[in-house]
């Protein structure tokens, strides 16, 4: 089966490196033959190309890998791909979250499919996992720690008592972190890997606004030492509950207890839990992003469509994201504390307090109208 390669970075050279050098006979007959390049001093490799017809107007190419990121011309590419009756496999969480249910119309008009296991949690098979745990019953919530550079972050603020900038710089010059980490450090990419999973789980198009996003900008380690003298953890969660009429959707930095699983995912790794009635809970822990993880899962999914798993994608149906369902105590630490004497239960220092327990909507309305850029806030998990 002929693929065409979109992209050869990070995860493309993965893709690459893997059904080059694969021993496994059905990923030898997955044939990257083209490889879309953006620059001359990129073609390398006799298959590179700049010219992003070759692939799309090339009959026995079946599939497209799209591994090169951003909204445009991604977006484009991918729908062309469609429309020419390839199916498509995608790494990229930001393009997808935003026309994941009209990419996946397209896919069902042209009888191909669009898998996209490494938009979410690089090599962990989470999307796989669903689909298996929704054959048999509804996945009633999830959550994630789903930014592997943002929990890079935090592991090496809790242990060396280090501030964010060091450690964001020493996230970058390890390869964690892009030059731009915008997207990672404000919760953007937590929010579409949330988006994408609820999607998945809950048959759910949600309004990407809607979904309440806090990221780690703000922290500092004044935070971390609060969290070490309370036995807890810091972790930017991903969380995402079927309501019935409305589906809760949000992203915030949580303290966790010590004893959840999840505050002992360490370092750049990944963690996704689904709940479901008869499963249970169900964890996975893995490598959220890097070349080769990231590439495992693209390659899967090229594998589970040369077997034919999987056919057509899921219809979607518009659902609202209602967050005044959940309820928590907040830590705010905000040179305008007394904008908060409403709501507070508990004062930590002159800038910093605890809220009483109160709706994660509410707490959003006021942090948002405090005008406080610097301010930082965060979930307090149970007791
Ligand atoms: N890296 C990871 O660990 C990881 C994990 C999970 C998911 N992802 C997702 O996978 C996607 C790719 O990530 P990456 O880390 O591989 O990024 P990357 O290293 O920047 O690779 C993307 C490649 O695509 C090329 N490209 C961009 N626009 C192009 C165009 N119009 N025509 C031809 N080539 C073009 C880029 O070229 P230029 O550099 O010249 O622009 C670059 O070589 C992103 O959506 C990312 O979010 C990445």
């Amino acid at each position: 089966m002929k693929i065409g390669l979109l992209g050869h970075g990070v995860v493309g050279s993965g893709v690459t490196a893997i059904t080059d050098s694969c021993a496994v006979k059905r990923v030898r007959r997955l044939e990257v033959s083209r490889i879309l390049v953006k620059d001359e001093a990129e073609l390398t490799d006799p298959r590179c190309t700049l010219n992003v017809e070759e692939i799309l107007q090339d009959p026995e190419i079946e599939i497209v890998a799209e591994c090169m990121g951003g909204l445009e011309p991604a977006h484009t590419f991918v729908s062309r791909a469609l429309e020419a009756g390839k199916h498509v496999v995608t790494s990229n969480k930001k393009m997808f979250a935003h026309f994941c249910p009209e990419l996946c119309a397209l896919a069902a008009e042209n009888g191909v499919t669009i898998r996209y296991e490494a938009a979410v949690g690089g090599g962990i098979p989470w999307m796989a996992n669903l689909t298996r745990v929704k054959r048999l019953e509804p996945v009633q919530s999830f959550r994630g720690i789903f930014n592997g550079t943002t929990n890079y972050i935090l592991t090496r603020m809790e242990e060396t008592g280090m501030d964010f900038a060091e450690c964001l710089n020493e996230a970058q010059s390890l390869g964690y972190a892009e030059k731009n980490p915008t997207d990672d450090i404000e919760g953007y990419d937590a929010k579409y890997k949330a988006a994408l999973t609820a999607m998945k789980t809950f048959g759910a198009e949600p309004d990407l606004d809607a979904v309440i996003t806090y990221g780690i900008s703000t922290v500092s380690s004044k935070d971390l030492a609060w969290a070490k003298e309370n036995g807890r953890s810091l972790k930017l969660i991903a969380e995402g509950k079927d309501d019935g009429d409305s589906i809760s959707l949000w992203v915030m930095p949580v303290f966790l207890s010590k004893n959840d699983i999840f505050a002992n995912v360490r370092e750049n790794f990944n963690a996704a839990e689904s709940d479901s009635k008869t499963l249970g809970k169900a964890v996975y822990i893995g490598q959220g992003a890097g070349s080769l993880p990231t590439a495992h899962a693209v390659v899967q999914d090229l594998l589970d469509i040369y077997v034919n798993q999987d056919a057509v994608p899921e219809a979607m149906k518009k659902r609202t994201v209602y967050n005044g369902n959940i309820s928590a105590r907040f830590y705010i630490r905000t040179g305008k504390p007394e904008l908060f004497d409403a709501v507070t239960e508990q004062k930590l220092a002159e800038d910093t307090l605890l809220t009483k327990e109160m709706p994660l909507s509410e707490a959003d309305r006021m942090i948002k109208e405090s005008g406080d850029a610097a301010l930082f806030a965060a979930m307090v998990a149970g007791e």
